[in-house]
């Protein structure tokens, strides 16, 4: 079984797969870790993320980034992710490393922008995990405040706004819903009404 879990920036992606992994006993990928490594990667060489010698050159060399590594989790991070994100040849480096997880025997749960639409277009079960901007912000908000980084509600709405515009808008595989795939609105769930949603979809495919 192939699951894809795609929205936009902090929907409640992460958590939803990884408690949907937990219960179908499915392997699980971050497919945002992997962009936000290539992200990583310029930044700590000094490099620009606008700039495409730089973005396809650590996207084939993503592999030396740890992906349990805390600075993936930062904003700037984030970012600059979004900024390669855009990049076509970056996309194509990491297409075949997501397909071969997806192709697991005992079955894999991945997360992410594209996945129902380009990586996975032939998953068992498609969600599309939303939520309204201001929601989104505030999760993600209390979420770096409980990290300890200071900030306020209104810059991380900008730095949302922005990065949803960039994701949406950008040529290769943007961000939309799969026509098959099933509308998840969180903003008025918390994390368990979401996963008993979610598994209500799964348990009727
Ligand atoms: O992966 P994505 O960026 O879409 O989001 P996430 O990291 O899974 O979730 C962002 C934050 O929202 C986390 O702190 C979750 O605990 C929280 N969340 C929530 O409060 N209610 C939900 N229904 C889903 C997530
Ligand atoms: O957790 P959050 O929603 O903040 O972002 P993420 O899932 O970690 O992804 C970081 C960035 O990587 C996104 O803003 C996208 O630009 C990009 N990304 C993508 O283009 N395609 C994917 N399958 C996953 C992430």
């Amino acid at each position: 079984m192939i699951i894809a879990v795609d929205g936009p920036v902090a929907a409640g992606k992460g958590t939803l797969a990884r408690r949907i992994a937990h219960i179908y006993k499915l392997d699980y990928l971050d497919t945002g870790a992997l962009y936000r490594a290539v992200g990583l990667k310029i930044l700590r060489a000094g490099r620009d993320p606008e700039d495409p010698a730089a973005a396809v050159d650590a996207a084939r060399h993503v592999g030396d980034v740890a992906l349990d590594d805390p600075a993936l989790r930062e904003e700037a991070t984030g970012e600059a992710a979004s900024i390669v994100a855009a990049n076509q040849e970056v996309r194509a480096a990491l297409l075949q490393y997501q397909r071969d997880f997806a192709k697991r025997p005992q079955g894999a749960v991945l997360d992410g922008r594209d996945i129902g639409t380009v990586v996975c277009p032939e998953a068992d079960v498609k969600l599309f995990v939303t939520a309204s901007a201001e929601v989104r912000a505030r999760r993600r908000f209390d979420e770096l405040i409980a990290k300890g980084t200071d900030t306020t509600y209104e810059a991380v709405l900008e730095d949302l706004h922005a990065r949803d515009a960039r994701d949406a808008g950008r040529d290769s595989a943007p961000l939309k819903k799969a026509e098959d795939a099933h509308l998840l609105d969180t903003s008025k769930l918390d994390i368990e009404a979401a996963v008993n949603a979610a598994c209500k979809i799964i348990d009727a495919a």
